[in-house]
């Protein structure tokens, strides 16, 4: 799915002009969060819980993901250039999931089985707050394609 630059203008006013010769290609694919589960409730530098299976829908070896915070339900639409946000309330990193059973290869790390979440005090109890995971998939046929991101995400519940 595509998304013009109209509707992406006036959100990325700032980088739309440098975006127009880059190419954006994302994917309905996605993997599934298998935590946290949806309405999680969490609290400033609290843990909780984190799983995600691949999609891997180009059978890459190697599955890339980043992982975020955002105050709104995201979609693709929202990803820049390079599958990012500009917009996250928090970034957790980039992950790196061997898939065929491979093991880890660095450098990023393989994802962990909880996140800890950043400082929420700017975020009323209650507030609907959204985890969402970008994968990347860089093999898919006929080969040299530009890379796919696909996108998912859970709501959680600020304390
Ligand atoms: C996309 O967003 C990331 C993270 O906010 C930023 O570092 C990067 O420069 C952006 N890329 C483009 C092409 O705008």
């Amino acid at each position: 799915m595509r998304f013009s630059l109209a509707l992406l203008a006036p959100l990325f006013a700032g980088f739309a002009a440098s975006a127009v010769n880059v190419p954006r290609v994302i994917s309905t694919n996605h993997g599934t969060l298998t935590a946290p589960t949806i309405g999680t409730l969490v609290a400033s530098q609290q843990s909780f819980p984190f799983g995600y299976k691949a999609s891997d829908w180009c059978q890459d070896g190697y599955s890339p993901i980043t992982v975020w915070l955002l105050d709104y339900a995201p979609t693709t639409a929202n990803l820049n250039a390079t599958g990012q946000f500009t917009d996250a309330a928090y970034y957790f990193g980039a992950f790196l999931i061997g898939n065929f059973g491979l093991p880890p290869i660095g450098p990023n790390p393989v994802p962990p089985p909880t996140l800890t979440a950043p400082d929420l005090s700017g975020y009323a109890a209650g507030s609907g707050l959204y985890l969402a995971v970008v994968e990347t998939a860089k093999n898919c046929p006929p080969g040299n394609q530009p890379a796919q991101y696909g996108l998912t995400s859970t709501q959680l519940t600020t304390v």
